[in-house]
């Protein structure tokens, strides 16, 4: 099978596209068709070094741990149900792979038929994450949740599930981006291209800030203008409060049937074929986001 392999820590233009050898299927083995596969700062993070200090890797790895696919075959393990059925899951030894051997079963979540999988795709590392930062938020309603980051893959989803809360938003992000945000359903944007000072001191009734963006310099210009109010940061530990999102199996079958019945829109930016993962990931170190990117295979 086909699969992106990082080899070396040079970055996004060393990555490899290899013929490996597939899968072997084993009891516990759900051996799933690979369909699509989001591109997370978590990828070009990983192969420029970032997080070694965090996660330390030995090489060579396949890229990745999110996926949509179709199961093509189960170990004797597990149940000869999941064959044909659209999956979405997380896999530890990589993703970005023509076929993936999901051998946790807690890590597997079927997709309801109404629900398109490259759409149910953007829950791995978008909508987990964001109900993760809201399960240890502890939002309450009538609140006012300043988000950096907003347009990003878990910044769209985390707009949607705090209205779902009855939080007022406010929303930073780029000037190209401020309608979009709207969209979406920020109560109120921020245009942090242009003096983000003189804008938040519109908004002096902000109670909690959660940031996903890691931009030291615009964290602190919002801890001059809110110097007692928490931050909560996913995205920079070295600032405010650094906190891992918690989520747990329920909450992606809640999250799937969210999209199921239209309470939750996944917001796809581009999909590009897994060959052109380079140009995928350049697209989402560089320039400004509009939800999620996927790979397809
Ligand atoms: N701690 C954890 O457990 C955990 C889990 C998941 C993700 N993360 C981290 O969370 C962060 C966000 O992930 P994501 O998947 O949502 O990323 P993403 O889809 O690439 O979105 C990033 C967002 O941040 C904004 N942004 C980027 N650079 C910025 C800057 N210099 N100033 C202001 N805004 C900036 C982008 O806005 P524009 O594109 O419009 O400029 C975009 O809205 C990443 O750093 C990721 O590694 C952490």
């Amino acid at each position: 099978m086909q699969a992106i392999i990082q080899d070396s820590f040079n970055g996004i233009e060393d990555l490899k596209i290899k013929e490996i050898a597939d899968p072997k299927i084993s009891p516990l083995s759900v051996l799933v068709e690979t369909k699509y596969t989001p591109v997370l700062p978590y990828d070009w993070r990983t192969e420029s070094g970032e997080l070694q200090n965090i996660r330390p890797l030995r090489l060579p790895i396949i890229i990745g741990y999110g996926f949509g696919g179709i199961v093509k075959n189960v170990g004797s393990l597990r149940s000869s149900k999941l064959i044909g059925q659209k999956v979405i899951g997380a896999s530890m030894s990589g993703s970005n792979s023509a076929l993936i051997d999901s051998k946790i079963p807690p890590l597997l979540f079927k997709v309801p038929d109404k629900v398109d999988l490259s759409k149910a795709t953007t829950i791995i590392g978008g909508a987990d994450a964001a109900l993760g930062i809201i399960n240890k938020l502890q939002v309450k309603a009538n609140e006012k949740i300043l988000i950096t980051g907003s347009s990003g893959g878990i910044g769209t989803y985390l707009i949607q599930l705090l209205k779902l809360k009855n939080v007022q938003v406010v929303a930073l992000g780029h000037s190209s981006n401020l309608e979009f945000l709207k969209k979406i359903g920020a109560d109120q944007v921020i245009d942090y291209s242009s003096n983000v000072l003189k804008q938040l001191l519109n908004h002096k009734d902000i109670t909690q800030i959660v940031d996903t963006a890691g931009n030291i310099n615009l964290l602190k210009i919002i801890s001059e203008v809110f110097p007692d109010r928490r931050i909560f940061s996913i995205a920079n530990d070295q600032f405010g409060q650094f906190i891992q999102p918690r989520i747990f199996p329920k909450d992606y079958e809640n999250l799937l049937n969210m999209l199921s019945s239209g309470q939750l829109q996944a917001y796809i930016q581009n999909i590009f074929n897994f060959r052109d993962v380079r140009t995928a990931q350049a697209l989402s170190k560089n320039h400004h986001s509009q939800g999620r990117i996927l790979l397809s295979y």
